[in-house]
């Protein structure tokens, strides 16, 4: 159970990458364009995916804390601590700003405002996400 959990997670990582980068070419290559459906589309299917990539992440999270035998030494250890705090955290962090990027395209303001706010609130998530994903103790892809 534990083992598809995050095989689906480390699988995610690279839909949301990719998701990530294509719309924001997509949304600084149009900001002089009408902000159209497909940028719905593809900022909708972003959601989705770093939605689900949440989900899972905190479904493993309760698991793996459940069953961790001494909690005290989560702060003081640096892979438990990464793995707890700081990778939860910084994650939730990239996915409001995602939710927020994308909630963007409700908002009563200029075609300009939504591809320049969501494209700037994407971008950031992204570097956050890439400085935060496990790159040196995750395989890249489940089962390499
Ligand atoms: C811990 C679980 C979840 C939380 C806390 C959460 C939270 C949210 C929030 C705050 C919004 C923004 C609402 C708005 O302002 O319009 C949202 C929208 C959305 N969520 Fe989630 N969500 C969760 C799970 C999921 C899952 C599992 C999926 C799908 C696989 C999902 C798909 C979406 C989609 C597609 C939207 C965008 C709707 C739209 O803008 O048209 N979410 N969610
Ligand atoms: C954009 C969002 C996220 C990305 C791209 C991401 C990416 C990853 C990757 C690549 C791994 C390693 C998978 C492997 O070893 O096969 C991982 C592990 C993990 N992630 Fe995330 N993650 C995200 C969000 C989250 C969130 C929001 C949580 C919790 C609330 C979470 C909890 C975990 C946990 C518990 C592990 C397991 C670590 C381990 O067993 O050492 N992740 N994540």
């Amino acid at each position: 159970m534990l083992k598809g959990l995050l095989d689906l997670h480390n699988l995610l990582r690279w839909l949301i990458l990719i998701l990530l980068v294509v719309n924001i070419i997509k949304n600084f290559a149009d900001t002089n364009k009408p902000f159209a459906n497909i940028h719905k589309k593809l900022g909708l299917w972003l959601m989705i995916c770093a939605h689900l990539t949440l989900v899972v992440g905190l479904v493993m999270l309760a698991m793996d804390l459940s069953s961790l035998a001494d909690r005290s030494m989560i702060m003081s250890n640096d892979a438990l601590r990464f793995k707890f705090v700081e990778h939860p955290i910084a994650m939730i962090i990239a996915i409001v700003l995602i939710t927020i990027g994308k909630g963007v395209a409700k908002k009563n303001v200029s075609d300009l405002k939504k591809h320049r706010k969501s494209a700037v609130l994407y971008l950031i998530a992204l570097v956050i996400i890439l400085a935060m994903i496990p790159w040196a103790t995750s395989s890249l892809m489940p089962g390499m």
